[in-house]
């Protein structure tokens, strides 16, 4: 059910929840001031209570409150990418975030989003706490209507069209001394090197204790995917693959836009992975001839764990 800003600020300080549009993908907003109401995001999206959630404000002013210190060159990151697809985790004052929020962490994860509906929604019903609008283990969703698909056609959405980035922020986490990112987003590595000096290493093994969320299966679709650089087998019924690339015939192609443009891959990534389950395809073969730098290495993992049945 799609609805105005006004009506969703109106749910949002009844302590209730909706879904509202960002730049990366959608999310179930409640208001950070409402406990019942970042309750029932845990129960509508059936997610684990040991996976905190982000909290998304306006302004660097609006985090200051809830900050035990803020790590070196946090401004710096903060003006270079808010409002944007950076999500930053800060050490907080444990007593100003419900613990529910934080998963009973030290730390909060903070964003700036830059889609102007969320900045006026925010606007008018305060600090939102906002994960993917998903059921847990699904593809994000980047349009209204996969919000309803997931958690049904009455259920409150405000309708911001379909995101522009399509992935999910990237997350950033200062730990002795460095920053790291510890979920790879709509950022590249690269990116932070103007502002830090370095590329942020992509943590590895220390993922699960630094970024709860990346334990859990992720961005799965009901299909089973083949990633192969080889060619497909002759018994695959469908590809997804490039608009650019010539694949054999009779086959079903879902697309994921072209093989140079990574922007517009990751904008196409999720609506793919979800139209799957949509026609119910069982099985399907994911050409992953593409570079391995800059934005192609966020769509290579989402499309590894998209695959990963565990
Ligand atoms: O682009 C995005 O970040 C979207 C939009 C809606 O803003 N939100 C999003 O939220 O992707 P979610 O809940 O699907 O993913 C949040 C991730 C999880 O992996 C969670 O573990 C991690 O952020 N996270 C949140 N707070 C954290 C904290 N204090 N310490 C470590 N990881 C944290
Ligand atoms: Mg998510």
């Amino acid at each position: 059910m799609r609805i105005s800003i006004d009506q969703a600020a109106k749910i949002l300080n009844e302590a209730g929840v909706v879904g509202v549009p960002t730049e990366t993908v959608y999310g179930l907003a409640a208001s950070l001031s409402h406990p019942e109401a970042i309750d029932q995001i845990f129960s509508l999206k059936k997610r684990p209570q040991d996976n905190p959630l982000i909290i998304h404000v306006v302004s660097t002013e609006q985090i200051l409150p809830f900050a035990q210190s803020l790590p070196p060159s946090f401004q710096d990151l903060a003006n270079a990418f808010w409002p944007g697809p950076l999500t930053m985790i800060i050490p907080i004052i444990p007593e100003t975030i419900n613990p529910h929020v934080r998963a009973d962490l030290p730390t909060a994860g903070f964003r700036i989003p830059q889609h102007l509906q969320t900045r006026q929604l925010i606007e008018k019903a305060g600090p939102l706490a906002m994960p993917s609008a998903n059921l847990s283990g699904r593809p994000s969703s980047t349009c209204a209507s996969h919000v309803e698909e997931d958690f049904g056609s009455d259920f409150p959405v405000l309708d911001g069209g379909c995101c522009v980035r399509g992935l999910e922020s990237t997350i950033l986490h200062y730990r002795d001394g460095e920053w790291l990112i510890v979920r790879l987003g709509a950022l590249s590595s690269e990116l932070f090197e103007s502002v830090l000096g370095y590329q942020p290493r992509v943590v590895g093994k220390e993922k699960a204790r630094l970024c709860p969320g990346q334990f859990h299966r992720h961005y799965a679709p009901k299909a089973n995917l083949m990633m192969d650089r080889r060619f497909p087998p002759a018994n695959i019924p469908c590809i997804v693959g490039f608009s650019d690339r010539e694949y054999p015939p009779g086959k079903k192609v879902l697309t994921l836009g072209s093989s140079i443009d990574p922007a517009g891959v990751a904008t196409n990534l999720y609506h793919v992975l979800r139209q799957l389950d949509k026609e119910a395809i069982p099985l399907a073969w994911v050409d992953v001839d593409f570079p391995s730098d800059g934005l192609w290495i966020t769509i290579a993992e989402r499309l590894h764990r998209a695959a990963s049945k565990k």
